[in-house]
């Protein structure tokens, strides 16, 4: 099948050629076809580009799909809305790739559009946030991150910071900014603060808003909660990723309140990208659980297993820690690529 669709892609790519020689050379021609026939084509949509973290990703995914390797890849970054998304996946199946990668916004809505996928023979790879789908044979594989084990990280560390606060007079005030609503990052990430809230009798969510996994939403739900409830009142800050904690130190420092391991309010994020880590290290974020975004080098292996006729696994998640300023060396920051 994959041999078809090349054929296919082959014709096309000549017909271009010969419209494009009527006006130049014949040599021309005979490169472009030659060029093209073992290339092996993979389109690849973003969802958007809101976090430093998702550059890194879409970089990761860059540097690993190169034409020195055999391949060309077509990058398409949706602008934060699931319908660009569809559009940009159905634009490659006109296109006649040969694989799809797919980090999908939210995890709902993908059945119609992965069901044309799977009718034009182009195997789907879903990388970073899952999607739930009604057929899972709709996608190959899925490798990115387990956000539920990312949130009962964060969960489990807090539990550490507030271990002598089970005295029902000791409340623990927690200001959650959430990510993209129904994307796999906040939900598993929501689940996990929401369920320890369940459990301890003494933790209570004070204020619960979306900040879309940017710094300014961030910095604007911070502030709105600094005014309403007040720092003193106000334990804790779980940001559901870097951007959204950077945002929320602006407002405390704005607000004159005090924050960090020191004493006031504590900084819970995700990502672990390295500017957060700095931060994480000298005692201002509180805990850091890390997000990987080096998705590419787990993508290409998946991708070479398939054209070797390889069966892959269905689900991959990647290598992800959890610091403190406990665990945390500048040598693990010098390291680190994000
Ligand atoms: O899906 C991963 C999340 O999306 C990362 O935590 C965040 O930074 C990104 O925008």
């Amino acid at each position: 099948m994959y041999k078809y669709r090349k054929i296919i892609r082959g014709v096309l790519v000549a017909l271009l050629a010969v419209g494009v020689t009527a006006c130049g050379t014949q040599s021309s021609f005979e490169e472009s076809e030659e060029e093209n026939s073992n290339i092996i084509v993979v389109g690849f949509s973003q969802p958007g580009a809101e976090s430093s973290w998702r550059v890194a990703l879409t970089d990761s995914v860059k540097e690993n799909f190169t034409e020195d390797r055999g391949y060309r890849l077509i990058y398409k970054d949706a602008r934060s809305k699931q319908d660009n998304q569809i559009r940009d996946i159905r634009t490659f199946i006109q296109q006649g790739v040969d694989y799809i990668v797919i980090s999908p916004i939210i995890e709902t809505g993908w059945d119609t559009v992965l069901s044309e996928a799977k009718d034009a023979g182009i195997p789907v790879i879903i990388c970073d946030r899952n999607v739930v789908v009604e057929n899972e044979s709709l996608y190959k594989a899925f490798v990115g991150s387990d956000f539920k084990a990312e949130g009962e990280y964060a969960v489990s560390n807090l539990e550490k910071l507030f271990e002598e606060t089970e005295d029902e007079d000791d409340q623990v005030n927690i200001v959650h900014i959430q990510g993209t609503i129904g994307s796999s990052a906040q939900i598993g990430r929501t689940k996990a603060i929401e369920d320890a809230v369940e459990e301890h009798s003494n933790w209570n969510i004070v204020a619960q808003d979306c900040g879309e996994f940017t710094k300014a939403k961030g910095r604007e739900i911070m502030t709105q909660a600094l005014e309403e409830i007040g720092a003193d009142n106000i334990d804790v800050v779980y940001c559901e990723n870097d951007e959204e904690a950077f945002g929320a130190i602006e407002a405390i420092k704005e607000a004159g309140a005090s924050y960090g391991n020191a004493g006031g309010i504590k900084v819970v994020s995700f990502d672990a990208m390295n500017s957060a880590l700095v931060l994480c290290l000298n005692g201002q974020i509180s805990v850091e659980v890390e997000c990987n975004p080096l998705q590419g080098p787990y993508i290409y292996n998946l991708i070479s297993r398939l054209e070797k006729g390889n069966a892959v696994p269905k689900i991959t998640y990647v290598h992800e820690e959890c610091f403190t300023s406990e665990n945390l060396t500048p040598d693990i920051i010098e390291k680190r690529r994000f």
